[in-house]
């Protein structure tokens, strides 16, 4: 039995709170929120449930083993960092932090405190995301050509992040897991709208190793709700439209590459057109963010690095900052300090 204790219970937060209720071998020791409406819910939601707006209370307690942390993403990094230091294991949300030296120290503290550093990037916990790894990774879908992700919808619209922090932070986690790398450079795009000083709408497109682009449109004033993601490959194209619950996945058997008609022929290529079928592979239906809880745990346990550890945590936000870097810089290309390769298999 692991025993938590959920800072931010606000839109999010109270997700984490219902699934703590859910998971056998997890109990909700306390939570804590600022706000005292917040409070008042959750006393009227869950009435047995120790409710505080003392943080002191929270990292004090020597029964609490793990802590959750939802709140606004430029506070993550004290609360983790106080939480690591606490002795306690973290599961921070993403972005995991507002600049690379904050997401450094987090990292730091963990390793540190010998404590299981955790970021909420709830689509590597995503079944269908799992399932395009997969297919992703099989010599079967041929040479990745390039990915493509679009992210919009209406609302809801952050004060205290851009669309891209907020928004994109799930694509760029989403394509290092495909292609089991980070990017080396990036270029970005983006418009205010809103009355606010915060990016509403942004085009990114990033460069792997190998030749890969992925494009990322991620956008907070859409009126069409999008949750896709696309790769491209030689032989196969593969889609996840995370909005079709009885078909998530679709698969293109089909894909165009050239090969060379004779092999000591200079210059002479013929193009081969793959033409098959199209098939929706059956993913059985699982909540991400309790699969993303249950690894916690199991982490926890069994003191293994998570999928979204404080590495590849840390690695998302110097690509988010790489994006501002363009950005400051009308659209430059600008290299990702402290690219990696690839992650460690899991
Ligand atoms: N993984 C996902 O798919 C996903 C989805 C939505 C939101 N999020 C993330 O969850 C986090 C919270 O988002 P939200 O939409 O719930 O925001 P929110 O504003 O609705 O809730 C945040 C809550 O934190 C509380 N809070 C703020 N500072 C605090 C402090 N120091 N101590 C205690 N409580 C404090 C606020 O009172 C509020 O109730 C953000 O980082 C967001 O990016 C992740």
């Amino acid at each position: 039995m692991i025993n938590l204790a959920v800072i931010g219970c606000g839109y999010w937060g109270v997700n984490y709170v219902r699934l703590l209720h859910e998971i056998p071998r997890a109990r909700l020791v306390c939570v804590c929120d600022s706000r005292p409406e917040r409070m008042a819910l959750m006393r009227q939601k869950f009435p047995l449930l120790s409710v505080t707006d003392s943080l002191d209370e929270v990292f004090d307690n020597r029964w609490v083993d793990a802590v959750v942390i939802a709140t606004p993403a430029a506070t993550h990094h004290a609360l983790a960092v106080r939480a690591l230091r606490s002795g306690k294991h973290v599961m921070v949300e993403k972005p995991m932090a507002t600049s690379v030296e904050e997401a450094e120290e987090m990292a730091a503290a963990a390793a540190d405190n010998n404590r299981v550093l955790m970021v909420g990037l709830t689509f590597l916990y995503n079944a269908g995301i799992r399932k395009l790894r997969e297919m992703v990774s099989d010599p079967e879908f041929g040479t990745v050509y390039y990915l493509h992700c679009t992210r919009t919808n209406m609302g809801p619209v952050r004060h205290d992040v851009s669309a891209i922090w907020d928004l994109a932070s799930h694509d760029l986690a989403i394509c290092d897991y495909l292609l089991d790398q980070t990017p080396v450079w990036v270029q970005a795009q983006a418009s205010t709208v809103l009355d606010h000083d915060l990016a509403d709408i942004a085009f990114l497109t990033l460069g792997y190793p190998g030749n890969i682009l992925a494009n990322i449109h991620v956008s907070w004033v859409d009126p069409n709700k999008v949750r896709e993601v696309v790769v491209v490959g030689s032989q196969r194209r593969v889609l996840l439209n995370d909005l079709n619950a009885g078909e998530p996945v679709r698969v293109f058997e089909k894909g165009i590459c050239s090969t060379r008609i004779e092999p000591d022929s200079f210059g002479e290529f013929r193009l081969q057109v793959r033409d098959g079928d199209i098939i929706s592979p059956r993913i059985a239906p699982s909540e991400p963010l309790r699969n993303q809880m249950e690894h916690f745990l199991d982490c926890i346990l069994t003191d293994r690095p998570p999928i979204s550890d404080g590495a590849v945590g840390l690695a998302n936000v110097r690509a988010l900052s790489a994006v501002e870097e363009s950005l400051a810089k009308r659209g430059a290309q600008v290299e990702v300090r402290g690219y990696v390769s690839s992650h460690s298999p899991r």
